[in-house]
């Protein structure tokens, strides 16, 4: 049965002082990542190297120590271990095992086209406007399932909620997150039209690309922004 949770798109806490919500600076970030396609330009953009199981990454990029992980393939089957389970999992053992500071939940995601209709009335659960000034992006309500597809069930938790974006991993991220208290931020693509006319699946891999370099570069300018904002021992 799909289960459609929403989840706060953003929700860096202390933004103005690089701080996360108790009094500790930024200077580890995870990156947790569903696909191989996505998680390689970062890795090339951040200079990571890969440890020795292949999945996880790690490096300093201008100072902050960020570490990289996918949850890898399906031994079975082959392909990159995407959804809420396999995210659950990668987020709880990467935060016991590297204590970030601050999570970075990066992905694409399907996009509606009546932006409008289905953001009216949503609250905003956390207010980020220095970041948002700084690398001018949308914020949004993240409705977390899994299925690419939306079943008619899906449909109707998505409106209940005023989602505007849907994706397979951010709320399991979020909510191990909490769960262990570390901050998390959502940075999400959309590749696909959920409400459009085009198949999602088709429509997803035409633009999986494409789209996963404008998240290149969206998740660049968060942690320059991070980076750029930090005063240590301030
Ligand atoms: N990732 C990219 N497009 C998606 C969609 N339509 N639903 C869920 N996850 C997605």
């Amino acid at each position: 049965a799909e289960e459609e949770a929403a989840a706060a798109v953003e929700s860096v806490a202390g933004e103005s002082s690089g701080k996360t919500g108790g009094d500790r600076p930024i200077s580890t970030i995870l990156i947790v990542i569903a696909m191989q396609t996505e998680a390689l330009p970062l890795v090339a953009k951040f200079g990571l190297i890969e440890d020795a199981d292949g999945s996880t990454y790690h490096g300093t990029y201008k100072g902050l120590r960020i570490d990289l992980v996918w949850p890898g393939k399906d031994i079975i089957l082959g392909v990159d271990s995407v959804g809420t389970v396999s995210s659950a999992l990668l987020t709880f053992a990467s935060i016991q095992a590297l204590k970030p500071d601050l999570i970075i939940n990066a992905g694409t995601a399907g996009g509606f086209k009546v932006f409008d209709l289905y953001g009216i009335g949503s609250r905003q659960t956390f207010s980020t406007p220095n970041l948002l000034k700084e690398v001018n992006l949308k914020v949004g309500r993240l409705s977390t399932g899994n299925s690419l597809d939306m079943s008619p069930q899906d449909e109707a938790s998505i409106l209940a909620n005023d989602a505007t974006i849907k994706d397979m991993e951010g709320a399991a991220v979020a909510y191990v997150a909490d769960l262990l208290s570390v901050p998390a931020i959502f940075v999400k693509a959309v590749t696909d039209i959920v409400d459009g006319d085009k198949p999602t699946a088709e429509e997803f891999m035409q633009n999986l690309i494409a789209v996963t370099a404008a998240l290149d570069q969206a998740v660049t300018e968060v942690v320059d922004f991070i980076n750029d904002d930090w005063e240590p021992n301030k």
